[in-house]
Formats: C-alpha cells, structure tokens, sequence
C-alpha cells in the first residue's frame, strides 16, 4: 500500500474519522450526540458528517492540554513548516496566544518594552502576569494617517535606558502589513540575554514568500502568536503560538497556554488549524505568491484611480503587500464613510476602515475577478468637498507605568475633574483617532502635557475611544 508522507497528512483529521467510521454510541458530550439532536439551524451551518465528527475528549482524538498523539503529530508538522521548535495549538484566538506568551515567560515586576498601541490582548497579559509596561513609541506616517511599528532605534534608546528590562513584544506586521526589523531586534535583543516575543497575528503567511517582510521565527524571534485564521485557512477563533527554545522555558509557555484554554477545545476547530497547515505544507508557497502578485495589480490599478492613494514601500520599514490601505481623504470621505458606501451600496466589504483609509486583505483565496470587483467598486466611490484634518498627536516619548496594569485593575478608582488630574496615576485608556495610539495608559502618571493634549484633541473634535467619560471633562484615576 502506498504510504502517505506524514507532511501530507492530517493526524487530527484522520483521528476524527477513524472514531466516527467506529460506530461507537455516544454517552458523552458534546449533548446534540454526532449530530443526532441538532436543531435544523445547526445542521444548516454544519454538514451531517461533520456534527458526527464533532466529538471531545475522546481518547485517540487526544488532549489539547497534555498532547502525545494525533495533536501532538499535526502541532509537530506546523513547528516545522514554520521553522519553530514546538507549536501550540491555539483555539481561544490570538488573545489567548498573546496572553500566554507574556504569562509563561515574565513574573511580577518583571519589565517588558511594548508598542504604546499593542492589542488589548497584551494588557490582559500583564494584568496575569504581573509584568510591567515600558512604552514605546510608535512611528507614524502623516500623509496616509497610518501608525507604522516601532524603529529599531527606539528599541536601541529603550534596552539602554531601561537595563532591567527582560521581554520585547513587538507587533510585526501591524494592521496595515508594516513590518518592524524584526530580525536586527532580535540580535540586539539576544545579545544582552532579552526575550523577543512577536504579536504576529497578522503574519501568519509571511513564510511563504520570499517578496513578504522576514517571518517572527526565521527573524530568530523566541515566541511568535500567529491567527491563522485571519490570514490562513483555518476557522475564526484558531490560532498558533511558535517558540524557539534557547531563551525560553518552553514547557512554562506550555503551561500557561493551558490554563488559558478551554478544557473543552472543539474538535473541529482543531481540524481546521490541521487541514491549514496541510493546505500551506502542499502549496502554500503558490498560494502566497499568488497573493502577493494579485495584490501588486491590485495596487497598480489603484495608483491610476484619480484621487485615491496607495503605498507599496514605507521608509524604514518593510511592509507585507497583501494588506492594501488605499487612502480616500482626496475624495472628501473619511474611510469610515466610504467603508459604508462600498458594503451598502456596492456590496463590497474592508477589512477596516480609519479616518483616511480602507484596508483591503488579499489573501490567497482571491482572484482576478474579486481584484476586479474591488477596483471597480472603488471607482465608484463619490466626490465630496474635502475636508481637512488638523495633524494628529503622537505620542513621541519612552515611558514606563509608574503601576503594574495588575495593580491597575484591582486599585480603587475615583472620577476627578481632567484639570485636577496632573500628578496622578491614570486608570483608564485614552485613544484618540487619528491616530489610534494611546496617549495615556492604565498605570501612567498624568503630566500637565498629556491634560494640555487632551484639550487640544477635544477641542480639534478628533474621536475619542477607551475614555470613560467620553466628554473627557473627568478621568479615571486611583484613589
Ligand atoms: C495585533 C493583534 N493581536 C492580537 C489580536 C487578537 O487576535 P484574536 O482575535 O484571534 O484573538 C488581534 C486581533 O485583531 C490583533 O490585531
């Protein structure tokens, strides 16, 4: 018989089907029994085989937590397609990676650098950990209103000013695909004994081709928290977490992805980060590529629509070219405008919108013809009188918290008046948009600049996000 080379196989998958073709009468959860109680709504969303696979905590379909078969063969092939040592199976999302990245690896009062405007999930990460915050600033591009990652010189400023540090997080690629020099950070993070945990959520799919920003793990970065269900072709909620294990207690990581995944991991789910990694080890390189040269055209098109804006480089910084930010302010429309007129009017939907821009993901599961409906749905878009934005404050300075967000979340809070807040420890987020980047943290103290800005942001009418008090005439503070 001829055998199938483990690369192209699905252990997970075949495991599922082998304890279904069994026959076995269930008396044990999931409760619809294979399928057999299931609502017709149910039914509608999956197929009759796949609610008799939907089984858990079946014997030979293994344990997410202590895994030593089918999951522990399909982690071990996604390890090494993407150039890791081990790989955990993530199916509480990229939060839940990112969370155990940071809770496996520092302790309380233990430093770590971060981009001032890292996902929620990372402060979910210090307040389990304990860690505290240093921020650091976060490059932005004034013509298109985008933040662009943090430069490897603030990281350099940062490792000398703070030399207790003991983790870097960085978010590489951000939103809009631009990449930080991941692989220089690394190097000089290495060299005075720092770990360098990657946010990668957005990168999944960068080991695939060569024109695509370096990957977190060929980069020689220690963890790296991929969705590959943003990217890749697995189901919304599934993601991995890669770990080299030369600066790093693997097994610690291991743990504290346990304890913040369910006990229940859908089986289903799992067979969807197994069947994406067997998509990517059979052509994942074709694929991408595919991507990526769809996402040139796409770009080139768009370069010849009168009054849209888009950018294949960035300065200092190298961008992944599948995530296509067309900026839309020279035709009068906030993104968020013209996001409402392609979904209503022309049924066409981004990935985000912002003050200046549409984010379009091209993913591998495009083609000419959906390249074709993009561009013709942007040509489509109206002329409004253009409306000017005054330029947006960034924050520019390293700061560390004075409080660990741990401390943070469980300390008293008062609501003062914003005037009388100056010298106290804030309690809450304040974002302002453009551009999307904190000016003050959980944990920070309040300078007389940052009350001064928060005027001046209001009184411009810039969008306010994270604030209790929307109207920011109080704050949040500990008592
Ligand atoms: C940079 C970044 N990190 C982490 C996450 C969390 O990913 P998930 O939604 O899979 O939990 C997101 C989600 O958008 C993200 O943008």
């Amino acid at each position: 018989m001829l055998r199938v080379p483990k690369e192209k196989s699905a252990p997970i998958v075949s495991a599922m089907k082998k304890y279904s073709a069994d026959k076995v009468t269930p008396f044990h959860t999931p409760g619809h029994k294979q399928g057999r109680g299931a609502h017709e709504f149910l039914r509608e969303l999956l197929t009759s085989e796949g609610l008799r696979q939907e089984v858990s905590l079946m014997e030979e379909l293994d344990d997410l937590h202590e895994p030593h078969t089918c999951i522990k063969e399909s982690e071990n092939l996604a390890a090494k397609l993407w150039h890791a040592d081990e790989c955990i199976f993530v199916v509480n999302g990229t939060s839940a990676a990112v969370q155990a990245m940071i809770f496996g690896t520092l302790k309380a009062g233990d430093e770590i650098l971060i981009p001032r405007n890292a996902h929620r999930s990372v402060i979910a990460g210090l307040i389990l950990s304990g860690a505290v915050p240093i921020f650091l600033p976060v490059e932005y591009d004034e013509k298109f209103c985008v933040p662009l990652n943090v430069s490897t010189e603030t990281v350099k400023r940062a490792i000398k000013n703070f030399p207790n540090v003991k983790a870097i997080l960085l978010v590489s690629p951000n939103y809009y695909g631009v990449a930080a020099d991941v692989a220089e950070i690394a190097r000089l993070a290495h060299e005075v004994g720092i770990i360098l945990m990657v946010d990668e959520a957005h990168g999944a799919h960068l080991q695939f081709s060569d024109e695509l920003p370096l990957s977190a793990m060929d980069s020689g970065a220690d963890l790296s928290a991929q969705s590959t269900h943003k990217i890749l072709g697995s189901l919304t909620q599934t993601s991995m977490l890669m770990l080299r294990k030369n600066f790093i207690d693997v097994e610690k990581v291991k743990r504290a992805a346990s304890l913040l995944q369910t006990t229940s991991p859908n089986q289903i789910l799992l067979a969807s980060l197994d069947i994406a990694r067997l998509q990517m080890e059979t052509d994942g390189h074709e694929k991408i590529s595919s991507a990526v040269n769809l996402s040139k055209k796409i770009r080139a098109a768009i370069k010849n629509l009168r009054r849209l804006k888009t950018f294949d480089t960035v300065k200092n910084f190298s961008l992944d070219t599948t995530k296509v930010t067309v900026n839309v302010q020279d035709l009068g429309l906030t993104g968020q405008e013209a996001e409402k007129i392609l979904r209503n009017e022309l049924k066409v939907q981004c990935e985000l919108s912002d003050v200046a821009n549409l984010l379009f993901l091209i993913t591998y599961a495009d083609n000419e013809q959906t390249a074709e409906i993009l561009i013709d749905a942007l040509k489509k878009l109206p002329q409004r009188p253009i409306k000017k934005f005054s330029p947006p404050i960034v924050p520019k300075i390293i700061s560390s918290a004075t409080i660990s967000p741990r401390e943070t979340f469980y300390a008293p809070v008062e609501s003062i008046r914003l005037e009388k807040s100056i010298g106290r420890i804030c309690a809450e987020e304040i974002t302002f948009y453009p551009p999307g980047i904190p000016l003050i943290m959980p944990g920070e103290k309040i300078s007389a600049e940052v009350v001064a800005l928060i005027r001046q942001e209001k009184l411009s009418g810039s969008r306010v996000i994270g604030a209790f008090d929307s109207t920011l005439e109080t704050i949040n503070v500990i008592t």
